[in-house]
């Protein structure tokens, strides 16, 4: 008999990806392997995005492809929406592409063969956009992982925030979290298939709780032997409070990098959005941090949106001056795209598109030029990173990030590259652009690799 295949396109976060993960796990114990041909797929999926207008039309755009595709194998392809997009739009899907087959919400992963089933059953069109609570628990061995070296591990899912701008609540549902202990056992069963890096993944990751809060996770996690690097997204300003800076001060292998998205420097937009602090209340919180993790290398990135309705020019400038304030290492901006259904809506007073567009420009490249200054620090320091990228041949044969996540390219001529693969290394920072460093192998750790022993990990 010959093999059925499938083929699944990702949009969106990292919870989409590893959604991704758990539906190629999904389809495989049914029985299909994956292709990277697209017209040999029989199943073809895509994970969609929606937090943007762009990111859903893209969506469409691609589906008129697939269309042609279906028709070029005579319509012998099951073509599915999955993800935000799908959650969102449900069976009005079908009005805009009619020759999709299924139609499967975020909460309905596990949905996933009945449907093949009933489409290959002739039982017509499959949607599925029910609310299920205990849809995040998922067995560990499911998932499919894309990497040998990074685990994603889903921890909560969900958002009660309902910031005014944003479509997230809606589209992932209530909040709600794992039991620790699974979380353990699934990071533990990593480590031993030989795991370094895990990323735990929630849209409201340090609001955790099961039992335990997302500090004392932090502390189980990192006894873990065996990983050496532990990452999370999407964390909200509000739930870093003491005890987690503390967590993440005390245990060496949480990453430093303290994402804090700011969204507005203004107090009268945050209300607006939603957001539950003020600019004073966000730079306290700026303080605290500085103070708890004082000694700790570490870095803050943020993401902003420009434009939000009733914005004026001089609520945007305190969104600039905010950049010089706290000194970002890096960050993520947008400008505002209104999204059916959110609070935002009914604030009507729109920002003009060419005004958003001039903001955003403004707010880049002043961030460009703090950016730079603080990059520039970095160099003549020692770091640590993991490596996860090997060229061989390459002028920089290794890559990795440091604690604090700034990606590092390693000049070295030492031979075979391959064996730094998931290794964490000494290196010195000699050199930076305005995303990544330059840096080569340190005395200390090229002597040890000569010697073949183990070389103590420094903890910058
Ligand atoms: N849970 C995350 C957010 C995920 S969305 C958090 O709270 O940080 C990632 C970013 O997309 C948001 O931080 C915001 O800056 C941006 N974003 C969300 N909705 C948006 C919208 N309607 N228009 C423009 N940007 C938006
Ligand atoms: Fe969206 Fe706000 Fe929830 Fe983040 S915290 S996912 S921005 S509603
Ligand atoms: Fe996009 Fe949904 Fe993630 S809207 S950012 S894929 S939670």
């Amino acid at each position: 008999m010959t093999k059925k295949h499938y083929f699944i396109e990702t949009w969106g976060c990292q919870m989409n990806e590893h959604d991704t993960e758990k539906m190629a796990g999904i389809l495989s114990e049914m029985g299909y392997e994956p292709t990277s041909e697209v017209d040999q797929a029989d199943v073809y999926l895509l994970n969609t995005c929606t937090i943007r207008e762009k990111a859903e039309e893209k969506v469409f755009s691609r589906l008129g492809v697939l269309k042609k595709v279906k028709e070029q194998r005579d319509g012998d392809m099951l073509i599915g929406v999955a993800g935000c997009v799908a959650q969102q739009n449900g069976g009005h899907i079908f009005d805009r592409a009619p020759y999709v087959d299924l139609v499967l919400g975020t909460q309905a992963l596990k949905k996933l063969p009945d449907m093949i089933d009933g489409i290959h059953g002739h039982q017509g069109r499959q949607v599925d956009t029910h609310k299920d609570p205990k849809n995040h628990l998922f067995p560990a061995s499911l998932p499919k992982r894309s990497s040998s070296l990074r685990g994603r591990v889903t921890i909560m899912e969900g958002c009660d925030n309902y910031c005014t701008y944003c479509i997230v609540p809606f589209t992932r549902g209530r909040e709600r979290s794992r039991p620790w202990q699974d979380i353990r056992d699934e990071v533990a069963r990593l480590a031993d298939s030989g795991y370094k890096e895990i990323e735990l993944l929630g849209q409201n990751v340090n609001s955790y709780f099961s039992s335990v809060n997302f500090a004392y996770l932090l502390r189980a996690l990192n006894d873990i032997s065996g990983i050496e690097v532990i990452r999370y997204v999407s964390p909200h300003p509000k739930d870093f409070d003491r005890e987690v800076i503390e967590a993440i001060r005390d245990c060496p292998k949480v990453a430093t990098n303290i994402h804090l998205p700011a969204q507005s420097g203004n107090s009268r937009i945050l209300k607006r959005m939603g957001r539950e602090y003020t600019r004073e209340l966000y730079l306290d919180k700026v303080a605290m941090i500085r103070e708890v993790l004082d000694g700790v290398p570490f870095s803050l990135t943020s993401d902003f949106i420009v434009g939000f309705p009733g914005e004026k020019e001089h609520e945007f400038w305190d969104t600039v001056t905010l950049l010089d304030e706290v000194g970002y290492d890096r960050i993520f901006s947008f400008s505002y795209s209104e999204r059916p259904g959110t609070g935002a809506v009914k604030h009507g007073d729109p920002v003009p598109l060419k005004e958003k567009q001039y903001r955003l420009k403004i707010l880049q490249q002043h961030q460009a030029e703090v950016q730079k200054e603080l990059m520039d620090a970095r160099v003549g320091k020692a770091a640590n990173i993991l490596v996860d990228t090997v060229k061989p041949g390459d002028r920089y044969p290794i890559a990795g990030r440091t604690r604090d996540n700034i990606l590092v390219h390693v000049e070295s001529e030492i031979g075979n590259p391959e064996r730094f693969y998931g290794q964490p290394v000494n290196v010195d920072i000699v050199d930076t652009g305005l995303h990544t460093l330059r840096g080569k192998l340190t005395d200390h750790q090229v002597k040890h690799l000569a010697e073949q022993v183990p070389v103590e990990i420094a903890t910058a």
